[in-house]
């Protein structure tokens, strides 16, 4: 099976950058090189994670890198989205862990080498432990140490990265971390998500302060996730209440950075549900971007409530993956295409778009025909993005490997490869087939 765009679409172009995207936490192991995260310790909290696992081996990428850089060069790809681990770089006093920063250094080499491109995220959720301990995101002094952090990165990286993303998705690491408590650390309450989400987006903004400072030469930006919401009926109480879940959920983290203000839900929330805002900082989180990331899987449903802003319905009889999440291609076009109107976007890039399917190998054979079905209809509404005006420059499939997924532990597969957490055997599925025939294909 092959994935098939049409003849004429600049996604068939090799100017069409394409990668496969991995995070720390969720592939490297090598725990006992770095400090404890927010992740370790969520794990190891009682039934935080499905099957009670954890990150301590994960896929070993941390051992088998070199045999993995060899895997992502198979595809054919142009580049390959990873992220750092800032505990393994970092110091519990602020000095740099030269043996971390090695790890990275020498993979970085080895992708260059290979003329693959690296687009690093500096955080994908594995906060040190030691920062949660004096508040984590609910801190405000935690944005000026991922600033330090940034500097000794960018510094110690040199001219090996292609692109840098300040953080990935904030959403995750402020609503479900410190609202929700899905995600690490855990907390609930309405009065820490916001709180969270300012001091994320400072971070972000002080972090652009130095890549634009220290690495001119690099795309910087951020990566947001973006899981649109519709309305159940023509109402306008439904249709008012779906604003107001687009602005809690979504454009809360694209409006600050793109108009250096938060949507006008905020004069709803109750004064201590508010984020604490400082003088400038909306002007340090909306500085100009290279590029922005985007992150898609699926859209969400909603209506009014008799009390709440909104209410979420988990509509039934439509496809899912096996997430549970809805497949809904037209909310990506949707989405690209309402961005583009509402900001001036700077040259986009999907960071992560994929599908978590119940694979079963037999026989060394992976035949994930729903995950190729999939791509294929996110990819073709990328391309219907695109031909309504949408600058997309590329797109990474996530993932590279199934992995550690989150409060899911290893129960979800989102990998284009298999991978044997008992001998940790990599297979390449069918859906990885078809991906490295695209990137084939080009011309
Ligand atoms: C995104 C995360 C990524 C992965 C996918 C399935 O929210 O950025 O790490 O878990 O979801």
């Amino acid at each position: 099976m092959a994935f098939s765009l049409p003849k004429n679409s600049p996604m068939l172009s090799s100017s069409f950058l394409y990668g496969v995207a991995t995070a720390s936490f969720q592939i490297e192991g090598g725990v006992e090189h770095r400090l404890p995260c927010i992740w370790d310790t969520f794990c190891a909290t009682a039934g935080k994670i499905e099957d009670g696992s954890n990150g301590d081996v994960a896929c070993d990428h941390f051992n088998r890198w070199q045999d993995d850089v060899e895997l992502i060069s198979s595809f054919g790809v142009d580049a390959y989205r990873l992220s750092i681990s800032w505990p393994r770089v970092i110091k519990q006093d602020g000095t740099v862990n030269q043996q971390g920063m090695k790890f990275y250094i020498d993979l970085l080499d080895e992708l260059n080498a290979k003329g693959i491109k690296p687009f690093v995220t500096l955080y994908h959720w594995d906060l040190p432990q030691y920062l949660e301990d004096d508040g984590g995101w609910l801190n405000r002094e935690t944005a000026y140490k991922f600033q330090e952090y940034t500097k000794h990165v960018v510094k110690a990286f040199g001219d090996r990265v292609h692109a840098y993303a300040t953080l990935n998705e904030p959403f995750c690491s402020a609503y479900l971390g410190y609202e929700a408590g899905i995600h690490a650390p855990g907390l609930v309450g309405k009065e820490y998500g916001k709180k969270a989400a300012h001091h994320l987006l400072l971070a972000h903004g002080l972090a652009m302060q130095v890549l634009k400072e220290f690495s001119p030469n690099t795309l910087n930006g951020i990566v947001l996730n973006f899981t649109p919401g519709y309305a159940m009926s023509d109402s306008v109480a439904d249709q008012e209440a779906t604003k107001k879940a687009n602005e809690y959920f979504n454009y809360w983290y694209s409006k600050p950075i793109f108009d250096g203000e938060y949507p006008e839900l905020i004069n709803e929330l109750p004064e201590e549900n508010r984020p604490d805002i400082h003088e400038n900082d909306m002007e340090i989180i909306s500085q100009p971007m290279d590029f922005l990331g985007i992150n898609f899987y699926t859209r969400a449903r909603y209506q009014a409530h008799p009390t709440e802003m909104f209410e979420e319905i988990i509509v039934e009889g439509v496809e899912r993956t096996d997430i549970g999440w809805e497949i809904y291609p037209q909310a990506f076009t949707d989405l690209l295409v309402d961005l583009n109107t509402r900001y001036n976007l700077p040259p986009v890039y999907i960071t992560e778009n994929g599908a978590s399917i119940d694979d079963e190998i037999e026989s060394g054979v992976v035949n994930d025909v729903r995950r190729i079905n999939y791509y294929n209809q996110h990819l073709n509404a990328v391309n219907d993005a695109i031909s309504q005006g949408v600058n997309v420059q590329g797109y990474f499939a996530w993932s590279l490997m199934d992995n550690f997924e989150w409060a899911e532990g290893y129960l979800k597969r989102f990998g284009i490869v298999y991978v044997d957490y008992q001998t940790q055997v990599r297979t390449v599925k069918a859906s990885g087939l078809a991906y490295k025939k695209l990137l084939s294909e080009r011309s």
